[in-house]
């Protein structure tokens, strides 16, 4: 039996919810608030093992925003007095018609659904920790929507923001991408397959007044036949999963059943000038790089391929952290066993997390290409430097690279540190990873000496010829130097002058 959120909202009860988020918003209910009341560096960092430990340190001080981060992010119950203070009662009459609160008949509240800050907005969404206890409810659901996660989070800041006509966002779940898209975009389609994840979607842009969304329920892009859109965005389930028990999280033994026709599916999809944006975790075997999969899904399109890679996760721990049981050693290890033993079958040694960008690639420019960076997760708004890095590696392999050099002030990037590396009484090059107490230290770039020198003469932007003639005084010739700077370029180290003439021949190719 169930009883969770059932996303429904009769338009009487709009006012009445949306005067409810406005208090929450006066109240100081968003993302970096919730983060510093609960003193942690990133939102996706709470956990519910750490739930006592939050109201005892915490929310001790039950102000209005102490009272909303328990009842509505961390599942728990807010007593009457409480309750009025955040809502009046026509609110609350919303919320409980809506479905979001249920208060006992001592006043008690708690909610059926959370509410997750993102940024400045505010995105209904089922539980993000479901086995607590909640009114009503015995099991977690096949339908479950999922809630605001990590991945959601990291594709929601990755995404690039720049007013566009037509966006597509596919395994909508609660919506989170297409409202944010909706800002930005003349009109959002946002598809799932699963019909409480789209009422979900739904309720989130009534709500939120976000009219230019259009919901629909199906497979991938089976609705939008024969249309393509400006910005896809995607957050598929992804998990290689031994089991079927969560529409949003398991992708089949292998973990691609959705990916690999959500990425087959772009060429027919994207529009000329488009990009297209998905976060998931794919598989890695040791003798197969994730760009050949990529490729092979894509056919022949010729499309070029940013991979972003986030984080790695052994197959110990992948397995560790998905298997069921909490309860119970004996089911918890024969978990572990058959999830360890699924990800062996299909050959991964890792599995990865990726942001992934398509573009349409240029044939000025040369065949499509892969570009693969170990990166972070995203911590902020990273759809610039996303499109930059789309727009440097285009740049750096632009057949006239060296007559657009030729024209341009070249100059650093921002304040770069140098580190001098050197493997004293080794035979290891001097680019071998330095360790300190058995650990690898962080190196960001590895520079060549000829690369090194351009970035210390660039003490000031310098025009090539005159970087050219300082750096033949170093004895570095000017092959040497034209290919440094086309490598620093590349890696974002050093920037071209705005020089319109510069741009203007870019365009014209
Ligand atoms: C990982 S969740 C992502 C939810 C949301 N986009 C986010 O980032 O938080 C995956 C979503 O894909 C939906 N889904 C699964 N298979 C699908 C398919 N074949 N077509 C469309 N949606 C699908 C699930 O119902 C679920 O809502």
């Amino acid at each position: 039996m169930t009883d969770s959120a059932p996303f429904l909202i009769d338009d009487t009860d709009l006012s009445g919810f949306r005067t409810a988020i406005s208090r929450l918003t006066r109240a100081g209910y968003c993302e970096t608030a919730v983060c510093e009341r609960l003193g942690v560096a990133d939102i996706s960092f709470l956990q519910w093992r750490a739930l006592p430990i939050y109201r005892e340190e915490r929310l001790k001080l039950r102000d209005a925003l102490g009272s909303a981060i328990d009842l509505f992010l961390l599942q728990g119950a807010v007593p009457a007095v409480e309750l009025n203070r955040l809502f009046d009662t026509n609110d609350q009459g919303a919320l409980v018609r809506g479905g979001i609160l249920v208060i006992d008949d001592n006043g008690v509240a708690r909610a059926r659904a959370s509410l997750f800050p993102v940024g400045n907005r505010l995105v209904f969404s089922d539980h993000a920790w479901p086995k607590l206890p909640h009114p009503g409810q015995s099991s977690i659901p096949y339908d479950q929507v999922m809630s605001v996660g990590a991945d959601s989070r990291w594709l929601a800041r990755a995404t690039v923001r720049r007013p566009v006509g037509a966006t597509l966002d596919l395994c909508t779940g609660s919506g989170i991408h297409a409202l944010l898209a909706a800002s930005h975009s003349q009109h959002v389609v946002a598809v799932d397959i699963n019909s409480r994840a789209a009422h979900c979607t739904r309720f989130n842009a009534q709500v939120t007044g976000a009219d230019n969304i259009e919901v629909i329920i199906g497979n991938l892009f089976e609705p939008v036949q024969g249309k393509c859109f400006d910005l896809i965005t995607a957050n598929p389930p992804f998990v290689p999963s031994p089991v079927d028990s969560l529409r949003f999280r398991d992708g089949g033994n292998s973990g691609e059943d959705v990916q690999q026709d959500l990425i087959a599916g772009l060429p027919c999809h994207l529009a000329p000038g488009g990009i297209a944006q998905i976060v998931t975790e794919l598989g890695e075997r040791d003798d197969e790089p994730i760009s050949d999969r990529l490729r092979r899904w894509l056919g022949d399109a010729p499309m070029d391929i940013l991979i972003l890679r986030l984080r790695e996760h052994t197959v110990t721990n992948y397995a560790i952290g998905h298997a069921e049981g909490d309860y119970d050693f004996g089911t918890f290890l024969d978990s572990v066993h058959e999830w360890a033993d699924n990800l062996r079958t299909q050959g991964y040694t890792r599995i990865v997390s990726v942001l992934l960008a398509f573009q349409w690639s240029d044939p000025a420019f040369g065949p499509p290409w892969i570009r693969s960076e170990e990166t972070g997760a995203p911590i902020g708004s990273a759809g610039g430097e996303i499109e930059a890095l789309f727009r440097t590696e285009r740049l750096a392999r632009h057949p006239r690279l060296y007559e657009i050099l030729e024209r341009s002030l070249v100059r650093r990037a921002g304040p770069t540190g140098l580190m001098e590396a050197r493997m004293l009484g080794s035979q290891q090059g001097a680019n071998a990873q330095a360790h300190l107490l058995g650990t690898s230290l962080p190196l960001h770039q590895w520079l060549v000496p000829a690369e090194r020198e351009v970035l210390v003469l660039l003490e000031e932007p310098l025009a090539m010829h005159d970087l050219v003639a300082l750096a033949s005084e170093l004895g570095i010739d000017e092959e040497t130097v034209f290919a440094a700077v086309g490598s620093l370029l590349r890696r974002g180290l050093v920037l071209l002058s705005d020089d319109p003439s510069v741009s203007s021949f870019m365009v014209n190719g």
